[in-house]
């Protein structure tokens, strides 16, 4: 009997956004190493050639340019992947912007953190918050701005420019990078509270709404009189509407597996490197959620240890 043909694994490929360090540079090494082809996606080209630089073990890792916040940057990308792949099978918008800086002691962002953490695990019951480090949390209009630019219009951007190419895959997966500062308890504002969490009636304008209403309150000097979040306010409301988007295209493209995950809490610039998880442990969850078998779930909102278990 000839012996049977062993047809070579059909090559994958994936795009990772702000993948020149932190959570998204250890996503990229993950996905190398299981022998995909990677986009290591960075808005600072210099940034993103030392990032290259660090993966060089591997040759099926590609360097693009790519800032989530500017429409022909993400047209850019698009148009290298479609020319040089055709095709793309997985989406990591992995951007990420804080939204504030710490004035004084860099810990107490950790501590703010934590306390929300607490309120969550507590179902929303507050206990009195009397942060140990000192300094405060500074948000500006600009910081704020930035904030939802990147985390929820920039990760839609790319979404919404990259469809095309998704759609050639045989197992298309959307990986949305959110946190559990999103979580719907944290959102006081009641009325941004209904709209987020409903899924009847919810679409892409209603999310865009709520996050407007809170860019024309924040402009206003209203967040306190409208109970948005009293601190982290945009990145939080950036990451409830991204999981509440996340959701909606899932809606819109039953055939691809659209997710959000928070990957835990890890030494990154963004946390000014506190937290218990190390940039490598965070990209678990989100590597596997890129990895999901066709028939997993889709239009979910996972916390890490939820993904894992998957
Ligand atoms: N670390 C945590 O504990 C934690 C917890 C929950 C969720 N997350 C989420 O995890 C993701 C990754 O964060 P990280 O912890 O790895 O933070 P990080 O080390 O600060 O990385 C953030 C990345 O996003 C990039 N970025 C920012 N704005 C961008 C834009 N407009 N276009 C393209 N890239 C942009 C940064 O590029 P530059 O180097 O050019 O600034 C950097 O590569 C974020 O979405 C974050 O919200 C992190």
């Amino acid at each position: 009997m000839a012996d049977a043909v062993v047809q070579p694994a059909k090559q994958r490929y994936a795009l990772i956004t702000g993948a020149n360090k932190g959570i998204g540079f250890e996503i990229c090494r993950k996905l190398a190493s299981q022998g995909m082809v990677v986009i290591l996606a960075a808005r600072d080209e210099r940034r993103g050639i030392e990032a290259r630089e660090r993966l060089k073990e591997f040759d099926n890792v590609v360097l693009h340019q790519l800032d989530v916040a500017d429409p022909a940057s993400v047209a850019a990308v698009f148009k290298f992947i479609k020319s040089k792949f055709g095709r793309l099978d997985i989406l990591v918008n992995n951007a990420g912007n804080r939204g504030v800086d710490v004035d004084g002691d860099v810990s107490l962002l950790e501590e703010y953190i934590a306390a929300d953490c607490a309120f969550l695990v507590a179902g929303g019951q507050a206990e009195p918050f009397h942060p140990k480090a000192e300094g405060k949390i500074v948000e500006t209009l600009k910081g704020a701005e930035e904030c939802i630019e990147t985390n929820y219009y920039g990760a839609k951007r790319v979404i919404k420019a990259l469809i095309p190419l998704l759609q050639l895959s045989d197992s298309p997966r959307i990986v949305n990078v959110s946190s559990t500062l999103g979580c719907i308890v944290l959102q006081p504002n009641e009325w941004a509270k209904g709209v987020l969490s409903s899924k009847e009636g919810l679409s892409e304008e209603r999310v865009d709404e709520v996050v407007q209403e809170f860019l024309n309150d924040l402009k206003e000097n209203k967040v306190k009189e409208k109970q948005w979040p009293p601190h982290l306010a945009a990145y939080k409301v950036s990451k409830a509407a991204l999981n509440a988007y996340t959701w909606v295209a899932a809606q819109r493209h039953p055939r691809f597996l659209i997710n959000a995950v928070c990957p835990g809490f890890a030494r990154t610039d963004i946390t000014y490197n506190h937290g218990p998880l190390s940039e490598a442990e965070a990209a678990e969850a989100p590597v596997k959620m890129a990895l999901l078998p066709d028939g997993g779930p889709s239009g979910s909102f996972f916390h890490r240890s939820e993904a894992l278990s998957l």
